[in-house]
């Protein structure tokens, strides 16, 4: 056991499939590399856990736990730990993360990957990349009932992971140095739970006219994985296009996502797109590095926050 141990752990972002993954199509999520980072070390005092967040405060976890605490899930995530360790140490766990909460970017599952990863090495518990997604998924389970396992998939494994629901992972053998994802704000809040919904209303509606559109998603989501394993990003970008479309036929788009992907495409984007659920949150940019800093400005101007950052191929990492 050491005296302190730090661990961080990335973002994730949907590039492909979101909603008709919700229907058993495939999709493709990335890690972005914007952190969630975790402090771990050792108190004197047996079976408490003493939790602070730069972002939350900060609340003391014993044996009476609230789990209605906005810092549960990071008490959660190094309980689990705790538990797979068979120890009743008392711990201290502080938490910062650069990822915007609700936005859609995973940001609850990197803290817990995070807290997994520094408590683990705290206890000289050795696990395995799977053994860490999983015991931070037990903590997202405790918080979020059932959530679908992509968010700690991709930000302990990093790099783009393609998946579908029910099934196993597969990170994909990818070049992604030579592009940049750009998120734009739309600064309009969305519940995922109402858009996945309204979605799946709508598809009974008109069910013969929309299952051509989640079959068309299907093999856009294939041709995307060819695409990124070949490095051919100007084909992704331009899957990502015709993705955004379907996203709006199935009645997630709004003026304001409009008006974000088409400055983002106006300023050279690759692709533009819709990721997550929709009806607010956040467009996502696909641009090559040189013209990145360009898209960002861009849609600077019409959006009030702006992350512009590399695919990180490293998930969750340790911070020495
Ligand atoms: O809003 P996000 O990024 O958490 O993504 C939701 C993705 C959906 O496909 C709309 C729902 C789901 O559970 O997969």
């Amino acid at each position: 056991m050491t005296s302190l141990s730090r661990a961080s752990a990335p973002a994730k972002a949907i590039l492909v499939g979101e909603h008709f993954v919700v229907a058993g199509c495939p999709a493709i999520a990335v890690a972005v590399d914007v952190r969630a980072r975790a402090e771990a070390r050792l108190l004197a005092e047996e079976g408490v856990v003493e939790v602070s967040s730069r972002e939350l405060g900060s609340g003391t976890f014993g044996a009476q736990a609230d789990p209605r605490s906005p810092l549960y899930p990071v008490y959660a995530a190094a309980r689990a730990v705790l538990a797979r360790a068979h120890l009743n140490l008392g711990l201290e766990v502080r938490v910062e993360s650069d990822i915007p909460p609700g936005a859609g970017m995973g940001s609850s599952a990197a803290v817990a990957v995070a807290t997994v990863a520094a408590t683990a090495s705290l206890l000289g518990l050795r696990l395995s990349l799977e053994e860490v997604s999983s015991l931070a998924y037990e903590a997202e389970v405790v918080v979020h009932g059932r959530p679908s396992g992509i968010d700690n998939t991709v930000s302990t494994y990093g790099g783009a992971i393609y998946y579908r629901r029910g099934e196993g992972f597969v990170r994909l053998e990818a070049d992604l140095e030579p592009v940049r994802i750009v998120l734009a704000d739309s600064g309009i809040p969305r519940s995922t739970g109402e858009m996945v919904s309204k979605v799946l209303a709508l598809k009974s509606r008109h069910q013969g006219v929309v299952d051509r559109i989640y079959d068309a998603a299907a093999r856009l989501v294939e041709a995307a994985r060819d695409a990124i394993e070949r490095g051919d990003y100007e084909t992704l970008g331009e899957l990502m296009n015709i993705n955004h479309g379907l996203l709006s036929a199935l009645g997630v788009s709004n003026a304001k996502l409009e008006e974000l992907v088409y400055a983002a495409r106006a300023a050279g984007a690759l692709g533009a797109k819709i990721t997550g659920a929709g009806g607010g949150g956040m467009v996502l940019a696909l641009a090559w590095k040189e013209d990145a800093e360009e898209v960002a400005r861009a849609l600077a101007k019409v959006s009030g926050r702006v992350i512009l950052a590399p695919i990180s191929s490293e998930g969750v990492r340790g911070e020495g």
